[in-house]
């Protein structure tokens, strides 16, 4: 295994995505705060030996990683990221700097590797997934999970398949993101050789004060000075978007989240 102790690294965290911006903790707590009861459903449903080593891969603000060490209290939890710094203050984890993009572990080092939210950002995404199932044991899990803008791509409203084509766009352009990828995960599990292959698609909506309309608009917030200073969008576009949200009428599939594992054999 090798570390990185620097974070200017061009893409993901010199994007307005990045964990510089002063309300990145924010927006990550509303990402855990939709998705982490997906995720635990799925590791609830895996057969998982409580004395495991779990790694978390770009383990963020470490919510899901804090939650693995209470739902599995004999197994050794490693959560990495490129910055560390929301991850050094829980108990009962270890925390490495790593970049998931340059640095490796030795084959064989983990019962489960978990990334969510993590390659879709990251051009390097199939070379990173080959390296990952490298790092899993005979007999262990890989279980990734992204999102996927696909339902906002093909609603009929207009404004939300403008504004979410200009994120899209934003995101490949700054950072390398796909952000269909997701859809593509269970064949490319397939390819590299898992078994018991599973998924799980859920819809998340916007415009219903749900957990994941409280992350797109977070997310949404913060992308606003770079999508006008790319002229992906006006502020007529914006504050077009959040009236329509607002509207109580108003409700519609933006995202999903899709969870696929498979085991290494
Ligand atoms: C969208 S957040 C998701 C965080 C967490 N996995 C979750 O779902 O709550 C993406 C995370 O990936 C980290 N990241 C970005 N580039 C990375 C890289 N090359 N290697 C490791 N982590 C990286 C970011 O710092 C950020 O914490």
């Amino acid at each position: 295994m090798s570390t990185t102790d620097t974070v200017e690294e061009a893409g993901y965290t010199s994007s307005y995505l990045a964990d510089q911006h002063a309300g990145q903790l924010a927006r990550l707590r509303t990402l855990e705060y939709a998705f982490d009861p997906l995720s635990q459903k799925i590791f609830d449903q895996l057969d998982i030996p409580g004395t495991s080593t779990i790694l978390d891969l770009g383990a963020g603000a470490g919510s899901l990683a804090r939650w693995l060490t209470t739902r599995y209290p004999g197994a050794t939890v490693t959560a990495t990221d490129i910055d560390t710094r929301f991850l050094n203050d829980i108990p009962g984890i270890q925390v490495i700097t790593h970049n998931a993009k340059t640095d490796d572990f030795p084959a064989a080092s983990f019962d489960v590797v978990h990334a969510r939210a993590l390659l879709c950002h990251l051009a390097e995404r199939e070379d990173i997934l080959t390296r990952a199932v490298t790092w899993v044991r005979p007999g262990g899990w890989l279980v990734i999970e992204d999102v996927s803008l696909q339902p906002s791509l093909s609603t009929a409203n207009p404004l939300l398949r403008k504004v979410a084509q200009a994120g899209i766009t934003l995101l490949e352009q700054s950072i390398g993101s796909d952000m269909l990828w997701a859809d593509t995960l269970p064949d490319l599990l397939r390819d590299r050789g898992l078994s018991n292959i599973g998924h799980r698609t859920l819809e998340g909506r916007i415009g219903d004060n749900s957990p994941a309309d409280t992350f797109w608009a977070a997310t949404t917030a913060q992308a606003g000075p770079t999508l006008l200073k790319l002229e992906l969008l006006t502020q007529n576009d914006l504050d077009a978007m959040a009236n329509m949200r607002a509207d109580p009428e108003f409700c519609d599939a933006a995202l999903t989240l899709v969870s696929a594992w498979g085991q290494v054999l």
